[in-house]
């Protein structure tokens, strides 16, 4: 049972267990009154200037029932509030599930078959497995053109690019991107040049009768995970050095910097960029040079080792979406004289994903 008393500031202290205990300030309690005078019940927005309450509000009394709390402020105002939903919010507790690195030991892929996704259950399932492992595969969607774009429109809008709403991997002449070629491409992330990157990418597979043309996804948190246990001073030049990412065409020239693994202030994973077609290393003097190279090149060893990268066939119909910013993709080289390939890609936000998953959670 949740326990709380007033100290000597005034503040509502909330005892959770006997290690945790939060002071609350009257106004922040005073703010989360939820009534349908101070907010409004189809948007949860609040109808009133939080910043016009006067400041030195105090409880005047409170009580505790069945996990419900009742506050009576100086102001006049009563409140109640649920103590599991202020102690989820204490600690920064979201309801979407944490990422979960991943080297190349599946015993279960997450694939999903696009008839049942209709079902709330399984297309909550993806989400999850979305959001923990960063990407999944759907099979049995159609080889139909523009189906990345119904698809992704399951989830949110899509992003449209100077690619255009959605793009067609071919093997074309005087490609603008060597994804539009039969080369073999790397472990990746798409579009380290642009601001914001693009968050989440989808790959839908029309057709896929070339030889070659195998695809790969790589964890590059759990790479990131790696490095900084395994070789802290490379995985220090990688998170510490900006690199200039650059895209040139005839209409636009792109260019971003960032770190090729980003932390946040508190030195927790943010994201990874990654593209050796595109990459400018910035002048440095050479003996830190020299040592960037060398993480570079074992990062890039990682991402195509047999311990971290994962790989498969897209055929006809299947699809898959990933985290751009988490997880790298690549393929194969293929060989357009023994079969076409074609496969069309779009962009979506994390907002997308992230916030379809809450709403769906909150519901349940
Ligand atoms: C891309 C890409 C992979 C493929 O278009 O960004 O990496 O399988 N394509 O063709
Ligand atoms: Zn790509």
């Amino acid at each position: 049972m949740t326990r709380a008393e007033i100290d000597k500031n005034d503040c509502l202290v909330i005892y959770e267990d006997q290690f945790s205990n939060y002071h609350l300030h009257p106004l922040w309690l005073r703010e989360r009154v939820t009534d349908p005078e101070f907010l409004d019940s189809n948007n949860y927005q609040r109808l009133y200037e939080p910043s016009l309450i006067t400041q030195n509000i105090t409880i005047k009394n409170f009580s505790i029932e069945k996990e419900i709390l009742k506050i009576k402020f100086s102001d006049g105002v009563e409140g109640s509030f649920l103590l599991n939903v202020l102690i989820n919010e204490l600690k920064q507790k979201d309801i979407i599930p944490d990422k979960k690195p991943w080297k190349n030991e599946f015993e279960n892929l997450p694939i999903y078959d696009f008839k049942s996704l209709n079902e709330a259950k399984v297309f909550l399932d993806l989400l999850s497995d979305f959001q923990e492992l960063g990407f999944v595969i759907v099979k049995n969607t159609s080889a139909e053109e523009g189906t990345v774009v119904k698809f992704a429109e399951m989830f949110g809008p899509v992003r449209t690019t100077n690619f255009g709403k959605h793009f067609d991997v071919v093997s074309k002449p005087q490609a603008n991107d060597l994804a539009y070629t039969s080369l073999g491409i790397k472990a990746h992330t798409d579009n380290p040049y642009r601001k914001p990157m693009p968050g989440i990418q989808i790959l839908h597979c029309i057709s896929n009768e070339a030889k070659g043309g195998d695809s790969s996804l790589v964890d590059g948190y759990a790479v990131a995970e790696y490095l900084k246990i395994n070789e802290p001073e490379m995985f220090e030049i990688l998170t510490t050095t900006d690199v200039l990412f650059k895209f040139v065409d005839k209409d636009i020239i792109l260019e971003n910097y960032g770190k090729l693994i980003e932390l946040d202030h508190n030195g927790k994973y943010l994201q990874s960029r990654f593209s050796g077609r595109l990459d400018y290393v910035p002048y440095l003097e050479p003996s830190q040079l020299e040592k960037f190279y060398s993480a570079r090149k074992k990062l890039f060893h990682l991402y195509e080792s047999e311990e971290f990268e994962l790989n498969f066939r897209l055929d006809s119909g299947m699809l898959m979406m990933f985290d751009n910013i988490r997880v790298l993709h690549g393929r194969t080289e293929y060989d357009v004289n023994t079969g076409f390939r074609h496969l069309q890609g779009c962009y979506i936000d994390h907002d997308s994903t992230e916030g379809k998953l809450r709403r769906l959670k909150s519901n349940l």
